[in-house]
């Protein structure tokens, strides 16, 4: 498997590997109730090879618990752009039976540290369904801020769903923004 990106007291980052193969399609079988509605992650063999495909401009991640090496939870930093904008958008999901553990909430900083360290980027966003409680809390305590909301931005299930932005950016970290 690929050497951790980074790594924290439970959890680390790594790079999805082709190899994660089954465990990731067994994982998002087991995971069907937790991801519907927000997230339909590949379930076929085909569309986790498409994922797992490496892409310049998109960091596809898993979230491994240090203990076992389990994959827990996938985060992707997606459409990175670099220039004047040095830009990512977030996506992520956890797996069953390990959400809930405070995985993700550790794994998401991670994950910035690999954004605003490695990859040099200045802002990451997530859009998020504005019903999608978790996933705001999460962003949130990660010191995100709302930014706006886009109505029908995304086509989420085949339908074109309005989201909520939330974003956060290296000034942010250096100064946490203080939740509402
Ligand atoms: C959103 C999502 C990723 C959150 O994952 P999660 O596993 O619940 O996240 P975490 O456990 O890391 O953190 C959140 C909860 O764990 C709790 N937690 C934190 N540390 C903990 C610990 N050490 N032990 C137990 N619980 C802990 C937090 O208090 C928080 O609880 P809360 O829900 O009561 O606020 C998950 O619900 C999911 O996959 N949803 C479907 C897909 C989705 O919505 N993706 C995003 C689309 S925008």
């Amino acid at each position: 498997m690929p050497d951790a990106l980074a790594r924290g007291p439970r959890v680390h980052l790594r790079p999805l590997d082709p190899d994660d193969e089954a465990e990731f399609l067994r994982l998002v079988r087991r995971s069907r109730t937790l991801h519907r509605p927000w997230s339909h992650p590949p379930a076929t063999p085909d569309s986790f090879r498409e994922l797992a495909a490496s892409r310049p401009g998109d960091a596809r991640l898993v979230i491994c618990r240090n203990e076992d090496g389990v994959i827990v939870g996938y985060f992707a930093l997606g459409q990175i752009v670099y220039g004047h904008f040095r830009n990512a958008y977030l996506g992520y999901y956890a797996f069953e039976p390990y959400a809930g553990h405070g995985y993700m909430r550790e794994g998401l900083e991670l994950v910035l540290r690999h954004a605003f360290g490695a990859l040099k980027l200045h802002r990451v966003q997530a859009s998020i369904q504005p019903e999608n409680e978790r996933s705001i809390a999460l962003v949130r305590s990660a010191g995100f801020r709302k930014e706006g909301f886009s109505l029908r931005y995304l086509k989420i299930g085949g339908r074109w769903r309005d989201h909520e932005h939330w974003a956060i950016t290296i000034e942010d970290r250096r100064a946490p923004h203080q939740p509402a």
